[in-house]
Order: structure tokens, then sequence, then C-alpha cells
């Protein structure tokens, strides 16, 4: 495998590294960073190749620096393999120098002497178990009896957590794994929680309904997440399980990373199902009644940008044959569209399986699921093809690399000369014009009502 291989097949959390745009974080200068004995400068630009071939070589990386940090700051390294397969080579990833704002942040959550037993959820190969455990060998006596446990859902999982635990046996202490299966209510003193917003919103806000139960009485959550992944929608969910009174913001910035803790006060757990709700929607003439849930896009019901999106591309939706709904949500664009158009096919997708859930029953209430169907991403009956339009409301926060990937594969099941009409908050401009670009050849403003956002169009 040729050097570097393995850094570009990284976990997407650790991808975070390689493309950090450090200018743009508001984190303290980089000196800052620096030891005072040592007086290592943190080239925190150093050339990605250069990285690349140092991380491989444990012995080539300069010195972890951290002691202006804090007195807990972790002043180690760890190895991280990013696949459970035994040929992959190791990477060194130096904390201070790589991810300073996760260090930084997770610094600063502090377990009282009484909390022993502490869960991780992360989906990170291991990483944020590591870090929180080797912060804790620093902080002895104290962790003696304290044990962290990092959350695993599947064998392959299992297998690269596992692998990095062992690899990092000298460094940290008292990190074990732990299956679903094992995991009893009321018995973890405390959770730290990075939601990871591929996911889809739905399935955040179920995971907070069981780390809740998880939780004893007066246990806390820490949620770590970060602006641009969506941290003000996560922290209105976590006070929606947790309750507003028992949320504590507990450091922000750090070039856009949120650390917010909530305890558990009270033993009410809501149900999933409770918290949906019926919203009416009345858009091009039609008037519908739809479900949707917490946690879902938009759930107090049409959203102004999907609005304007539908308004604008009647005329194609009218005259369509096959419509695509990408990211449908609880079903917006897909329903209004097959309610316009009465003899359209229209398939909906998503990759949030709440989302999916919900709009399956939406599209069966509203008696259209002979012509409407409504697939999971990655679903391997979702075999479409033949679309001449597609509508969609995107994930603004994705990654341009999956974003470009999302529409390459939608563009694949389009015929030729099919439409696509999206909206994207004008913030995001720039972003999704060089997407379209790159997977259409171009992209033209269709309609831009104001300062809000603008709706593009594309042409296969
Ligand atoms: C901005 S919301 C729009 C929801 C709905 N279409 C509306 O207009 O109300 C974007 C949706 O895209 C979904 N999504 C995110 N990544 C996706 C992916 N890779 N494939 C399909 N859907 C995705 C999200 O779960 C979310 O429901």
């Amino acid at each position: 495998m040729p050097a570097g291989e393995s850094i570009s097949k990284q976990p997407r959390r650790w991808s975070f590294n390689e493309d950090t745009d450090y200018e743009a974080l508001d984190l303290p200068k980089e000196s800052s960073y620096q030891g005072e004995e040592e007086n290592e400068v943190l080239d925190v630009k150093m050339r990605q190749e250069d990285m690349q071939n140092k991380r491989l070589d444990p012995d080539l990386l300069p010195k972890a620096v951290s002691k202006k940090l804090s007195k807990y700051s972790l002043n180690k390294r760890l190895v991280l393999y990013v696949s459970p397969n035994k040929e992959s080579r190791r990477v060194v990833i130096n904390l201070d120098k790589e991810l300073p704002a996760v260090v930084y942040a997770t610094e600063s959550i502090r377990f009282e002497k009484d909390q022993k037993k502490i869960l991780v959820v992360s989906d990170d190969g291991g990483g944020l178990g590591l870090i929180l455990a080797g912060m804790e060998v620093d902080n002895s006596p104290v962790s003696k009896d304290r044990n962290f446990y990092y959350f695993i859902d599947d064998s392959n999982t299992e297998k690269l957590v596992d692998r990095n635990i062992y690899a990092n046996e000298d460094t940290i202490l008292n990190l074990d794994l732990i299956k679903r299966k094992e995991i009893v209510p009321e018995s973890f003193d405390a959770v730290v929680f990075q939601p990871e917003s591929y996911v889809g919103k739905a399935t955040i806000l179920e995971q907070m309904v069981q780390i809740k139960k998880i939780l004893k009485m007066g246990g806390v959550i820490y949620m770590l997440t970060h602006k641009k992944s969506g941290a003000g929608s996560y922290q209105r969910m976590l006070e929606e399980v947790f309750g507003a009174d028992n949320l504590q913001p507990v450091k922000v910035g750090m070039g856009g990373y949120r650390l917010i803790k909530a305890s558990k006060e009270d033993q009410e757990i809501p149900e999933v199902a409770d918290l949906h709700t019926t919203v009416d929607v009345s858009i091009l003439g039609k008037t519908f009644s739809v479900e949707t849930l917490s946690g879902l896009f938009s759930k107090e019901g049409l959203d102004n940008g999907t609005r304007t999106l539908l308004e604008s591309a009647k005329d194609s939706i009218k005259s369509a044959k096959h419509i695509l709904d990408l990211g449908c949500g609880w079903g917006a664009i897909g329903i209004t569209s097959a309610l316009v158009n009465p003899v359209a096919k229209v398939d909906m997708i998503d990759i949030d399986h709440r989302a999916v859930e919900t709009a399956r029953k939406n599209v069966s209430k509203l008696g259209i699921n002979e012509r409407v169907t409504v697939y999971q991403t990655g679903d391997p009956r979702g075999n479409i093809r033949d679309v001449d339009l597609v509508l969609s409301n995107p994930p603004l926060h994705e990654k341009d690399n999956l974003l470009v990937e999302l529409f390459t594969s939608t563009r694949s099941v389009m015929l030729k000369n099919g439409e696509v009409f999206i909206v994207v908050e004008n913030a995001y401009l720039g972003k999704f014009k060089r997407i379209l670009k790159t997977v259409f050849g171009s992209a033209t403003i269709h309609f831009k009502p104001g300062n809000s956002f603008t709706i593009f169009r594309s042409r296969k």
C-alpha cells in the first residue's frame, strides 16, 4: 500500500485532521499551544505529504507539546488504525497538533469522584474514548477505579476499536468495549456523546433518549459537537429530552466546537413516538395533513426554502414523468409533487431511517402509495432510474466530497436532459454552485427571491 493511502481511508471524524482549515478556526494563536520549556513551534500547516510520511513513523514526529493548554492536557500521541484489517498500517495521531479543538473541548470535561462508570458514544474507531482514557491516566490517582466503555454496534467497529485499544495499551487505562445488549438501564454515571450528523437528526434524538435511559439519576451527558454539524439543533433536542433547566453549555468557541452538559433530573423518558406532531400544509393549491417528528428537518411544517423551491419549479413538476425527492425528510417535496402532478411516478429517498418511516406513513395516509415510493439511502431495492426531474433541499452541512458523490449517483439515475432544482441558503451558494458545476457541468440561478436562499437549476 502506498504511503498515505491509509490516510485517505480514515473514518469521517478523523478525516477532519487533514481537511481542517486552521485559518478558519477561532482557536487561540499557535503560540499558546507551545510548551514553556520546549520551544517547539507547532507547524499546523505542515505539508500534507510530509505529514503523511511522518505519521506512519512515530519516531519522525516532533515531540507533542501541550503544557499551556492546561494541566489536564493530553501530552501524548495515539496510534490509530483506520481499518480493522491486519494489513493496514498504523497512523500516529499527534493530538495537540492535529486535533487541538477536540482535545481542548474534552479537557473541559470534569468527572466527579463518584462518577466511575462512563460510556463513550462516538463513531471514530475509538478515538474519543482513547483521548478521555488517556487524560485520565494523567489525572491519577482519581482514575484507578474509573472505567470507560466505548459503545460498539457492529462487528467491524468492534474489531477496529479493539485493535486501537490494543495499540495504545501502554498509554491508556481502563477502556473497554461494550455492546448494546450488555448495557442495562440506569447503570452509567456519565456518557460522553459525539453525535454524527450523517446518521440524521431523528436517529440522534433517539440516541439521546436511549442515553437518558441508561444514565443513573443525577448522571450527566456531555455532548461534544461542532457548529458546522448542527450544534444548535442538537442542543434543542437535548433540551427536549433532558429538560431545558438541566442543560449547561460548558465550552463554546474552540474553532466551532461546543461542549454541552445535561443532567438527568427526572425519570421521564419521552417515547420517540410521542414526539410526533401533525401539521397542515397548503401549497400550490393543495392542502394536506402530515405527521412530522422531532429531530426531522422543519418539523413545524413546510420550510420556506422548500416552499419557494416547489413554487418556482411548478411547471417542471406538472410536466415531469418521474420525479425524485432527494433527502425527503417527512416528505414535503415528494408528496406535494405527487399531489400537483397526479400521473407522475415519484421516488423519495433519505439517509435517516426515522425520516423514511415518517414519509412512508404520510404517503400511505394520503393514499398515494401506488405511485410514490420512499427508500432509505443504500436500500438495494431502491433501483431508481429514468428520472426526469430531481428536486432537493439538500443537507447543507455535508462535506463537499460527500455531496459530489450524492449528486453524481443522482445524475446516474437521470434521463438525458433531465432537470435538477435545489434550494440552498445563500451562505452556501458558492459551495453548491461548485458542486453542481462539478457534477452537471453548469449551474444557473433559477430564482433568488431575497437575501436568504437561492434556487439553482442544472440539466444532465
Ligand atoms: C434540509 S433537509 C430537507 C428535508 C425535506 N426535503 C424538506 O424540504 O423539508 C435534508 C434531508 O436530507 C437528508 N440527507 C442527508 N444526507 C443524505 C444522503 N446522503 N442521502 C439522502 N438523504 C440525505 C437528511 O436526513 C434530511 O432529511
